[in-house]
């Protein structure tokens, strides 16, 4: 199953595609995790890409569209892949298509997860990411047991820098301007199923599956 999970920042797409990857066996594949891997490690990618990370605008698309070729060639990919914030311009969708069809394969899904901006920020200053493994969590809505300990791993938990309110409004932005035009772009290709992003994270889960069993 190749699988894209669309939606705003914070809509709970890489929270979904955990939940997936479970279920599904096939790898998760988040640019934003990528990025901010090469950023952390200071290699010559996350140089180029930090300064558009942190003032919440996209990274050039050949950079990620690199990484994203790359990605599908290795082989915990060939049974499938979830793709969690790629693309993010029809350009990316291009390029996608074009690299896919490289490999013989194509788009079986796109989920585009609905959330309205107020719930959005709420979410996502609250959020707090695993340093070790990852797993998110959000300080109300889904806590973890012991207040900076990853329940999974006991990781350190963190906030992401473009979590701030500013920038993330910046993020929304971006969304609205560069990445929405995609829900059209996968509409006319008749792949694009809308799933309302609120409620409990089961729910969701269970609205997604439901797509994906069809
Ligand atoms: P990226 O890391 O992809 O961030 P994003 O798309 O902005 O998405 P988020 O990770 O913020 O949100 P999410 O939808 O995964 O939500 P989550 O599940 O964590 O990108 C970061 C940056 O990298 C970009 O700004 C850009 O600069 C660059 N970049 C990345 N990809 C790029 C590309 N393709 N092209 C160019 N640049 C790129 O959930 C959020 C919070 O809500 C969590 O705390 C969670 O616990 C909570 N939550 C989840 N579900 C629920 C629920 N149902 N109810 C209540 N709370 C919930």
């Amino acid at each position: 199953m190749n699988l894209i999970l669309l939606g705003p920042p914070g809509a709970g797409k890489g929270t979904q595609a955990k939940l997936l990857i479970k279920k599904y066996r096939i790898p998760q594949i988040s640019t934003g995790d990528i990025l901010r891997a090469a950023v952390k490690d200071m290699t010559p990618m996350g140089g180029k890409a930090k300064s558009f990370m942190d003032a919440g605008a996209l990274v050039p698309d050949e950079v990620v569209v690199g990484i994203i070729q790359e990605r599908l060639n290795l082989a915990d990919c060939s049974n499938g892949f979830i793709l969690d914030g790629f693309p993010r311009t029809v350009a990316q969708a291009d390029a996608l298509a074009k690299v896919l069809s490289g490999l013989g394969r194509s788009i079986d899904h796109v989920i585009s997860i609905v959330v309205d901006n107020e719930e959005l920020l709420e979410r996502v200053t609250g959020r707090r990411t695993c340093r070790n493994c990852g797993k998110g969590f959000h300080v109300s809505f889904d806590p973890p047991k012991s207040p900076g300990i990853c329940d999974e791993c006991a990781g350190e938990l963190y906030q992401r820098d473009d979590d701030r309110e500013d920038t993330m409004r910046k993020r929304l932005e971006v969304y609205e301007q560069q990445t929405s035009p995609l829900v059209e772009y996968y509409k006319n290709k008749s792949l694009l199923r809308s799933v309302q992003g609120i409620g409990s994270i089961e729910e969701i889960q269970q609205k997604i599956v439901s797509i994906l069993q069809g």
